[in-house]
């Protein structure tokens, strides 16, 4: 912004709405604890109805004691008017200058006056996870959204945060495959001029190689047992063997970066650390599970029970650590990056943004690293499952083939839609082509992560193309739209124009919504960071956008009749509405295109 550098303001730490609950808690020493249980209001800007708790445990008249309080209470710069209402509920207003006057700090601060955590801790979040060899699907679109935008807003809130992409680079698959390329050395050579894309050439050409083996192993005894062998050899680190799973690796990890590239979500090559990567870790896992007797043997297998986790039959169902022919399972490898998440990477957080469908896996893998000590109480360790991605017969996403969706035709189909619905407006505002081709990625990658984000974690939405890149609604395309809006005022206004604020004048009733609205957004994203919701954020940014939009339908911005105070008021809340827009549909992994 113009290149200038603000400083934080540390001591805009505190919301209008927090500055009003501290004065009620002065007001009450009585009460110092008590939660005034502030909110918005629609009659007057805040309702606490935190006395009548109080005087349930005081055993007082709640009316009586709320207007204690009231004249306890300090008319002062932010507490304007108050009056008791209802049983005991206090209604508090605040004055029009308390609100100017604290817009006025947050545009002043880089980060609009959003405090940093006093005491960060470090967060490993396990996210964007999908599997070598393997097509990626609607399910991995969703960690990689979720687990991108939950990394970013704990960042922004002053977390460490390490990520980990868990990808599927491991197991008994690979014997087969690495088998065949091995008999067949060009099986996996590039073929002339067919996919004009490198990463779904790569994708195609893993697929075409892993359906020959597939069949060549389902119809050959002597190629199965040739196969069982390679995976003893992939396990023992034969350098033949490893160096041509690495080729399967290698070739995957085209396709996931293109995938990613066109999510235009940031994956850095050193946080992959897949299931092999912890390959050396498990036979000291199972071992210190078996000595210190959390695991026991049973049938062959190192099992973990637990008491309250039983199959249909009442018969208790075991994690499984080691199989009983000796192959590790994929608890184990879990097991193992617990260890080196906590033990070595020192993490007071562990995330998992994963498929609701294996939440008994965390549980168990949970309870398991809670029993051998390898979460501690000082570690908190959340599986944030998801659910599904349905087509729109409701029923879990495929083509009319019955073929599970390609997440890349996927995208490209969002990004033409956009394309068009940017198109038609940009015509007519006059953007060049390559405008209208940037907006339109911009627009349609935006409009399938907040379609996925601004749904709460565990439900299962319906993929509806239509209705994510509709301009009304709580869509994406709506909070670009409202932003766009804010920068085309500043480009009438003069791009330079740093508005001042005049904290003496008169606020419309639209003003003060979409003023007190501006000043909650540290409130909302501590809170969206505590829950890992994301969906909160969305809804926060929805309802911002649509307050501007009430604002900007009633208060002429440039033309205020109020005279050049009343125009710098008006535009300052522009600025702040802008500024918070874009942060926050950023810290979702979203763009704000400039025009639109
Ligand atoms: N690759 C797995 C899948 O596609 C997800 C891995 C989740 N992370 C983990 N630490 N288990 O289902």
């Amino acid at each position: 912004r113009n290149g200038i550098s603000m400083a934080s303001v540390p001591s805009l730490s505190a919301s209008l709405q927090q500055r009003v609950s501290a004065a009620l808690a002065a007001a009450v020493p009585s009460a110092v604890d008590a939660d005034p249980l502030l909110r918005r209001s629609d009659r007057a800007d805040f309702q606490a109805n935190g006395v009548l708790g109080l005087a349930k445990r005081a055993k007082a008249n709640p009316r009586e004691l709320a207007a204690a309080v009231l004249a306890a209470l300090p008319t002062d710069e932010v507490v304007g008017q108050v009056e008791v209402s209802g049983p005991g509920f206090l209604n508090i207003s605040v004055p029009d200058a308390a609100i100017t006057a604290n817009l006025s700090l947050r545009a002043a601060d880089d980060r609009l006056g959003v405090p940093e955590k006093a005491a960060p801790g470090i967060t490993v979040i396990d996210y964007a996870q999908p599997n070598v060899a393997k097509e990626m699907h609607v399910g991995h679109l969703r960690s990689s959204v979720i687990g991108d935008a939950i990394a970013k807003i704990l960042e922004f809130e002053g977390e460490q945060v390490v990520r980990r992409h868990h990808i599927g680079d491991w197991g008994t698959q690979f014997g087969m495959m690495i088998q065949y390329l091995l008999e067949h050395p060009h099986a996996l050579d590039h073929t002339e001029g067919s996919d004009a894309d490198a990463g779904e050439a790569s994708m195609s050409r893993l697929d075409r190689l892993y359906k020959s083996a597939r069949t060549l192993f389902d119809a050959d005894e002597a190629f199965k047992d040739r196969s069982r062998r390679r995976v003893v050899d992939l396990q023992a680190g034969d350098p033949e063997t490893l160096a041509t799973w690495q080729r399967f690796v290698d070739e995957s990890k085209i396709y996931f970066f293109s995938v990613y590239d066109k999510l235009d979500i940031e994956i850095a090559d050193a946080d992959i650390v897949g299931e092999s990567g912890y390959n050396d870790m498990l036979v000291e896992t199972c071992e210190l599970l078996e000595k210190s007797g959390v695991a026991v043997r049973s049938e062959g297998a190192l099992c973990v029970f637990f008491d309250d986790i039983k199959g249909k039959d009442g018969d208790p169902v075991p994690l499984i650590v080691r199989k009983s022919d000796g192959g590790f399972g994929y608890a184990a490898t879990d097991l193992s990056a617990i260890r080196n998440r906590t033990g070595d990477l020192h993490a007071t957080t562990l995330l998992y943004v994963v498929d609701v469908r294996q939440s008994l896996h965390f549980k168990m893998v949970f309870e398991t690293a809670r029993r051998a000590g390898w979460l501690t109480d000082g570690v908190v360790a959340r599986h944030l499952p998801f659910g599904t991605v349905l087509g729109a017969d409701g029923k879990p996403f495929k083509t009319r083939a019955g073929a599970s969706v390609k997440l890349e035709d996927l995208l490209d189909e969002a990004v033409d839609r956009a394309t068009a619905v940017v198109r038609e407006k940009g015509e007519k505002i006059g953007l060049s082509e390559q405008e209208i081709v940037d907006n339109g990625r911009q627009v349609g990658i935006g409009a399938v992560k907040y379609a996925d984000l601004s749904t709460s974690l565990g439900r299962d939405y319906i993929f509806d193309l239509d209705r994510m890149v509709s301009l009304n609604g709580d869509t994406s395309v709506y909070l670009q739209y409202a932003y766009a809006r804010t920068r085309s005022i500043f480009r009438k206004a003069g791009p330079d124009q740093r508005p001042v604020a005049h904290p003496e004048l008169a606020l419309e009733p639209a003003e003060r919504a979409l003023g007190l609205h501006l000043d909650a957004f540290g409130d909302a994203l501590a809170e969206v960071a505590e829950s890992y919701e994301p969906h909160r954020l969305a809804s926060y940014l929805f309802q911002l956008a649509s307050l501007f939009t009430t604002f900007y339908e009633l208060c002429p911005v440039l033309t205020a009749d109020g005279g050049p105070a009343q125009v710098e008021n008006r535009l300052l809340l522009c600025e702040l509405t802008g500024r918070t827009l874009s942060k926050g549909l950023q810290l979702l992994g979203i763009r704000s295109p400039e025009r639109l």
